[in-house]
């Protein structure tokens, strides 16, 4: 059985930290967030990391394509001072060390497979091979994508852990039930412009839980609740899980 949390930590906590650090990651444990969704990604020699964007600039002092940049070349990079002063210094985490944080910090994990084009296979293959190494708990883990490629692989390796499609309101796959069934899809996990009552309910009917991303506000994750929404994502957990508890 999946033990999905009520709330999530996006990217770490990444409303107080640098997202997809070990930093937010921690200040996500602080605020006693069970579970945490990152995103992962390979370097151009194959090395997965956490990471958002395919270029480096926003959240880095560096520049360019991720995929064009080694292991090394990303160790040099600071990620944390674009946030704020405070955390300057901080580092791309690679993703073993980050699954170690997680392991000691005992926390749940929902690793977004997040390929650059072109290597949704390997990004799978790598990544999966990776926390094959060290995570046993079956029950709280969710690897998302919204490669339907890198899905595919993902069941094909590691047909007993959960997977998660990924729905944007942008981008929606007409036939979006038909690959969740394909890729024996555990959950569905919706932007929050899709999270109408109505689609909560199709899912619902799916004998699915539905997730939905990114709530920041107590008051619409108290209604997606009242809807039977089984978990968010949040970039701030203290504010969600504070509004959650005026429910009971
Ligand atoms: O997994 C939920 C969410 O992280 C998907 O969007 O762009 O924040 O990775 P994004
Ligand atoms: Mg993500």
């Amino acid at each position: 059985m999946l033990k999905l949390p009520k709330i999530i930590g996006h990217r770490g906590a990444c409303g107080y930290a640098p997202e997809n650090t070990l930093e937010s990651i921690r200040t996500a444990a602080d605020m006693g967030v069970e579970w945490v969704e990152l995103d992962v990604k390979l370097t151009k020699d194959s090395i997965p990391i956490i990471f958002h964007d395919d270029d480096l600039d926003r959240t880095t002092n560096g520049s360019g394509p991720v995929r064009e940049a080694t292991w090394e070349d990303i160790q040099q990079l600071e990620a944390g001072s674009w946030f704020a002063d405070s955390f300057s210094g901080i580092k791309i985490p690679s993703l073993e060390e980050t699954v170690e944080l997680l392991i000691d910090l005992d926390m749940g994990l929902n690793l977004e497979i997040k390929p650059c084009a072109g290597r949704e296979i390997e990004t799978a293959e790598i990544a999966l091979d990776m926390l094959s190494r060290y995570w046993d708990a079956h029950d709280r883990l969710l690897i998302s994508s919204f490669s339907h490629v890198s899905l595919e692989s993902a069941r094909d390796l590691a047909p007993d852990w959960r997977r998660s499609l990924l729905l944007w309101h942008e981008d929606m796959p007409a036939d979006w039930v038909e690959l969740a069934d394909y890729l024996d899809a555990a959950t569905i996990n919706i932007s929050d412009q899709l999270a109408t009552r109505d689609f909560i309910r199709q899912i619902a009917e799916m004998e699915k839980p539905a997730l939905v991303y990114t709530i920041n506000d107590p008051h619409r994750a108290r209604i997606l609740q009242s809807w039977g929404v089984a978990s968010m994502f949040t970039d701030v957990p203290d504010v969600i899980l504070e509004g959650m508890l005026q429910v009971h």
